[in-house]
């Protein structure tokens, strides 16, 4: 299993590493965004999906409809379940209309969607409230398909502390 917890100190880093992760999915990723309200989700969803090749303009949170499906380099599903109180309301809903093994699928509220997994490639990121404007972001995933995705976000990630280290240094 593969985990990294990266420090989003701004939203401006918040994009930067919603696009990174973008650049490393392929399709049939699911990820699952974990937390409170407020704590980031939407927002890094937008990020992903902008480097995904969608409109920004029209990714908006679903959480009337369940489900939202942009076009981009590959189908987008977006899905929120915060107002799903059972999950018998889901009994309408079959996998397909849930998951794309065609595109990438994200997930707010992902507890009701365990349920429709099985072996699939999942990154579950895990969103945390730690000040304003900053959250903290744990990455987490058993599948090998991310290998990649977690050792750049760790290269990016200690090239940004070295960054911040010469700056406490004075610049030097
Ligand atoms: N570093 C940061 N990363 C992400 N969002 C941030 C950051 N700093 C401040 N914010 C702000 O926090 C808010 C996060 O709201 P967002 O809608 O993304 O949360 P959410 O997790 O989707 O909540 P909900 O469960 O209610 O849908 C936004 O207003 C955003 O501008
Ligand atoms: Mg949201």
């Amino acid at each position: 299993m593969r985990k990294l917890i990266l420090e989003l100190s701004s939203l401006d880093n918040t994009d930067t590493v919603a696009k990174t992760v973008a650049e490393h999915l392929f399709p049939g990723a699911i990820l699952l965004l974990w937390g409170s309200m407020g704590a980031g989700k939407t927002t890094f969803a937008k990020s992903l999906c902008v480097g995904l090749g969608v409109l920004p303009e029209i990714v908006t949170s679903p959480t009337y409809t369940l489900v939202n499906i942009y076009p981009g380099n590959w189908p987008v599903f977006h899905v929120d379940f915060y107002r799903l109180a059972a999950r018998e309301e889901l009994d309408d809903f079959d996998r397909e209309d849930l998951i794309t093994d065609e595109g990438v699928t994200l997930v707010e509220w992902p507890e009701f969607l365990l349920n429709y997994l099985s072996d699939e490639p999942v990154l579950n990121l895990d969103f945390k409230f730690v000040s304003e404007h900053q959250r903290r972001l744990s990455l987490e995933s058993e599948s090998g398909e991310f290998d990649i995705l977690f050792k750049t976000l760790e290269l990016q990630n200690s090239a940004l502390q070295k960054t911040t280290i010469s700056w406490n240094d004075g610049g030097s």
